[in-house]
């Protein structure tokens, strides 16, 4: 949907495994103590942020994957560059629903900070925007689908392994309510992922849970909110009671992928359990 041109960032590294967080559907509000449903948004993202610094210290990636602000407000962005300032990784952002791709470019510290590709060690990472504005589910488009195809024939070409990244989801994930705002054409999108060996995964935000598949041997990842959690299974709107969390990612030499999920123990998180609705 963007119509960025198409640069490669390249990120050094010596290391054959690559190591990557997944930070997602942080929901900053405007000022700083802003609330979703309930939870305070800068608060879990900063124990979040706390837990990545105890355990993945090292990592080489950050990417923020979306609902990085919870209205697109500028500030929300100022804020969340330099709650991710606070790691040494590289950071990285593709927009969501919820996010305003102009504010986002206006408060990135650095203007590759909204690039969609980078290439590091033996891997290729994509980050898609499903995001149409206005709307709350997604789409991919035609030109984004051109885009990916030829981004994967040029890692065909350097045989490189390739990790995809979007905000919404490619396929169901058994929440009614949720799974009618999955990629509406998805099927286009996996049609193109098909034709190239090299995909490994596709990792994706937006569902505020963890999911864990695999499609064709390429492996299929949701992770929990920075925030708010919604409940697996749910028909209708649900809240879960699972602690704001993030992903962890090893991509190695050879096209495995060590991934899990951790999430924030032992710290109290006000939430609207029995919330109806999430705008
Ligand atoms: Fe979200």
């Amino acid at each position: 949907m963007s119509d960025s041109p198409h640069s490669i960032q390249f990120v050094d590294t010596a290391d054959d495994v690559v190591r990557v967080v997944q930070l997602t559907d942080t929901h900053l509000c405007r000022a700083r103590g802003g609330t979703l449903l309930g939870m305070d948004t800068d608060h879990s993202l900063q124990a979040v942020i706390d837990l990545v610094k105890a355990e993945r210290a090292d990592a080489h990636l950050l990417l923020g994957t979306g609902d990085l602000a919870d209205g697109g407000a500028r500030p929300a962005y100022d804020r969340l560059q330099v709650y991710f300032d606070q790691l040494t990784a590289d950071n990285y952002w593709l927009p969501g629903n919820h996010d305003c791709r102009e504010a986002m470019t206006a408060a990135a510290s650095r203007p590759n900070r909204l690039c969609r590709e980078i290439r590091i060690s033996r891997w290729q990472l994509l980050l898609l925007d499903s995001q149409v504005p206005g709307k709350v589910g997604g789409t991919l488009g035609e030109d984004e689908l051109a885009w990916l195809e030829r981004a994967l024939q040029a890692a065909q070409e350097h045989a490189l392994h390739t990790l995809v990244c979007l905000h919404h989801q490619p396929v169901a994930v058994g929440c009614s309510w949720l799974d009618e705002q999955k990629v509406s054409d998805a099927e286009a999108f996996f049609a193109v992922l098909d034709r190239f060996a090299g995909v490994r995964a596709v990792l994706w935000g937006h569902v505020h849970q963890e999911i864990d598949r695999q499609r064709n041997g390429v492996r299929l990842l949701a992770s929990p909110s920075t925030c708010v959690q919604f409940a697996p299974g749910s028909e209708n709107f649900k809240v879960d009671d699972q602690p704001p969390g993030y992903r962890w990612l090893e991509l190695h030499g050879d096209g495995r992928i060590e991934t899990a999920v951790s999430r924030v123990r032992g710290v109290h998180f006000q939430v609207e359990l029995d919330s109806g609705g999430y705008l």
